[in-house]
């Protein structure tokens, strides 16, 4: 049985991008180097990825795919784009852009993911909708030595201290890892 989780950088209030959809807080934080080659380990253990439109569009645009879409970065993974437009494809990359409910894409998506672990990229609406749907099993969190006055929210939900439990906590350079078990509701 896939797990599914959610793995991301974060700043410390809560933020996973500004509201330009702009990461270059992120990419000088101190040790973001060392944080990116322990998420291949991470990577290995996914089957398929979940990601929103602007999360995709922002990929595509920011390392120009359709121009060398050799640069998909996630090609041993089966990919889903939830969108409710018509999107560019990265060509020869196995992307499946799919709308509406989570659970209307649930089976194809465990079915992808092949018995290994499902990666919700995010945004934190996306991630909201599968924690809605009872498919959310971690959260995965890298916080960065950074505040934004305001941006992208991590997690638009109310998820309290019943079904959240701290698993573990790991630094690298300056990012703090925290890894939380999520408990379904009900
Ligand atoms: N810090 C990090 O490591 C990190 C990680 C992930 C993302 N990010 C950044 O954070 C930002 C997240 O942006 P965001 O909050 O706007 O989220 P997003 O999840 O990337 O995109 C949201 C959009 O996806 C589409 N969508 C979502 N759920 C859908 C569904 N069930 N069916 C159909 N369409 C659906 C909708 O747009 P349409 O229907 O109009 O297409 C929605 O407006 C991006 O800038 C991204 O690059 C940063």
């Amino acid at each position: 049985m896939s797990r599914v989780i959610y793995n991301t950088a974060t700043t410390l209030n809560g933020f996973l991008a500004d509201d330009e959809n702009s990461l270059s807080w992120l990419f000088v934080v101190p040790g973001a180097e060392q944080a990116e080659s322990d998420f291949s380990g991470f990577l290995a253990g996914m089957g398929a990825l979940v990601m929103g439109s602007t999360t995709y569009d922002w990929i595509v645009q920011h390392e120009d795919l359709l121009g060398h879409p050799e640069k998909w970065f996630y090609r041993d993974l089966v990919s889903f784009v939830l969108s409710s437009r018509i999107l560019p494809e990265v060509p020869g990359a196995d992307i499946r852009f799919r709308k509406g409910e989570v659970d209307a894409i649930w089976d194809e998506l465990s079915d992808a993911a092949g018995g290994r672990d499902i990666w919700l990229v995010g945004g934190g609406d996306l991630v909201g909708q599968f924690a809605d749907a009872g498919h959310l099993d971690e959260i995965r969190v890298s916080i960065a030595p950074v505040t934004l006055g305001s941006g992208k929210p991590l997690l638009p939900r109310r998820l309290e201290s019943d079904r959240l439990t701290l698993e573990t906590v790991r630094q690298t350079g300056q990012f703090a890892e925290l890894v939380y078990s999520v408990r379904s509701s009900g």
